[in-house]
């Protein structure tokens, strides 16, 4: 095996995150993608005496696990790498991965309680951030995802099954309207063009929708009339926000240099638990609400009784987790980078008639230690990346009896698990909970213990 060879394999191992792994000859040949049992053809791309990458050029026979439908974008668009794989099997995998993770870290000696499913499997997401550009160079407007591994080329995802009826009627009337108009999309390598986002957020529980289109101040547009048709739509949920964000960064991400209201307000709400939370256009909130109100009990029963207790909620978002562990609390402080996220968490608190919340805007690595009130318990939720060392370190410094972590990355969480268990944490239970069905993602609660 050399690189640029054309091989053909049985996909072997599934690994959490959507890698795969499969033995050739001597070789472990790791790819991005694989069902294990699907056929395919791959060129390599590394090859060494013990280990090899290749990717994925097609799948030439299905896995025989995979039985369920999929969507008309499926192979072609990155998002729902498993969507051909029943939903039980899907789950049994994610576990197994979680474990095996743990595992290969050598932590052990604690309650493993398995996985629990999404109360939804399809049409389950509550946001879309979609991006404008052609599927092929010069073709028509397109609005959508990225096609697997070309990240210049845009599909528009109207078939897709992770987002309701609202989002595709958002969609697929946006992408006509502005192809009618001719306008320039935005070009990342020349930062050239004008059109580059749509943003759509949905409050399940009460039906508010907010739409939030992203362009750059290249050409001089008037948004009435696009307002007008988006209102005219007959959307199932209320239409209660417009937005119009300008973005002349050069970063590939949705920015914000200026929020231009065009309707209604600037937030929409939704209702986790029975708590109101306001969700502003770039502050994080759980992609799935129905499968978050699972998650935070899981976080509720692994906290246990708090009633009278401090509780600090690091990494804390809208405030979500601490506000609904704070009617037991005496006392609950959050910390979160994202300012309009703390402005939105303490706005909360109000909203929700709770007193004994306070929400700080920092770096979880710069400010924990600052807070002087000596926590009982302490709960982590931090992005992908894990939590800082010296904040694994300070958090660690509290001396609090008892840790819970959520982690939406259990490839960073086992190696923060093991910082912890330096500064003499254990861990006593684990349980997943699949908040994204159809991905190779999870979310994996940990309690630890002084
Ligand atoms: C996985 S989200 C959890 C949010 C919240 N707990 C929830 O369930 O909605 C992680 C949060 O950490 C915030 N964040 C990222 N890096 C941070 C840091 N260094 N310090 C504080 N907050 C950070 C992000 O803005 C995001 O709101």
């Amino acid at each position: 095996m050399k690189r640029k060879d054309i091989i053909e394999f049985e996909v072997g191992s599934m690994e959490f995150g959507g890698e795969s792994s499969t033995l050739i000859g001597k070789r472990k040949v790791k790819m991005k993608g694989g069902i294990t049992g699907q056929k395919v053809k791959a060129v390599v791309k590394k090859a060494r005496s013990e280990k090899a990458e290749v990717k994925l050029l097609e799948v030439i026979e299905n896995s025989p696990m995979e039985t369920s439908p999929v969507c008309d974008h499926f192979g072609a668009c990155g998002g729902c790498s498993m969507l051909s794989v029943p939903y039980e099997k899907q789950l049994e995998i994610k576990s197994e991965q979680v474990l095996k993770l743990f595992e290969e870290q050598g932590i052990e000696g604690f309650e493993f309680l398995g996985i629990e499913g999404s109360p939804v499997e399809r049409l389950y997401r509550n946001k879309m951030e979609y991006t404008f550009g052609d599927e092929v160079k010069g073709g028509p407007l397109t609005l959508g995802m990225h096609k697997k591994g070309r990240h210049l080329d845009i599909i528009t995802v109207n078939d897709c099954r992770l987002v309701d009826e609202d989002f595709i009627k958002v969609l697929t009337s946006t992408v006509e309207y502005f192809g009618e108009k001719n306008l320039p999309y935005y070009r990342i390598n020349s930062h050239q063009g004008y059109l580059r986002n749509l943003v759509v957020r949905k409050g399940v529980n009460t039906n508010e929708l907010m739409v939030n289109i992203v362009t750059t101040t290249q050409v001089d547009f008037d948004m009435a009339e696009y307002k007008d048709m988006i209102l005219n739509l007959g959307t199932k949920a209320e239409v209660v926000s417009i937005l119009h964000t300008i973005n002349d960064g050069l970063a590939d991400a949705v920015n914000c240099d200026e929020l231009r209201v065009l309707h209604g307000r600037n937030y929409i709400e939704e209702v986790v638990l029975g708590l109101r939370f306001k969700i502003s256009p770039f502050s994080f909130f759980q992609t799935n609400t129905k499968g978050a109100e699972k998650l935070y009990s899981i976080a509720r029963e692994f906290v246990g009784d708090h009633e009278g207790k401090v509780l600090f909620d690091l990494y804390s978002g809208t405030g979500t987790i601490g506000q609904v562990m704070a009617s037991a609390a005496k006392q609950v402080y959050g910390i979160e980078i994202i300012e309009e996220a703390v402005v939105a968490a303490n706005e909360n608190t109000k909203l929700n008639g709770l007193n004994n919340c306070e929400f700080i805007a920092g770096d979880v690595a710069k400010v924990v230690k600052n807070l002087s009130e000596k926590p009982d318990l302490i709960i982590v939720d931090p992005p992908r990346p894990g939590v800082h060392k010296d904040a694994i370190r300070d958090i660690s410094g509290f001396g609090a009896n008892e840790i819970v972590y959520i982690s939406c990355n259990p490839k960073t969480l086992v190696l923060d698990i093991k910082g912890f268990e330096s500064y003499g944490y254990k861990v006593e239970k684990v349980k997943c909970m699949d908040m994204f069905p159809n991905t190779p993602h999870c979310e994996t609660v940990v309690k630890l213990k002084k």
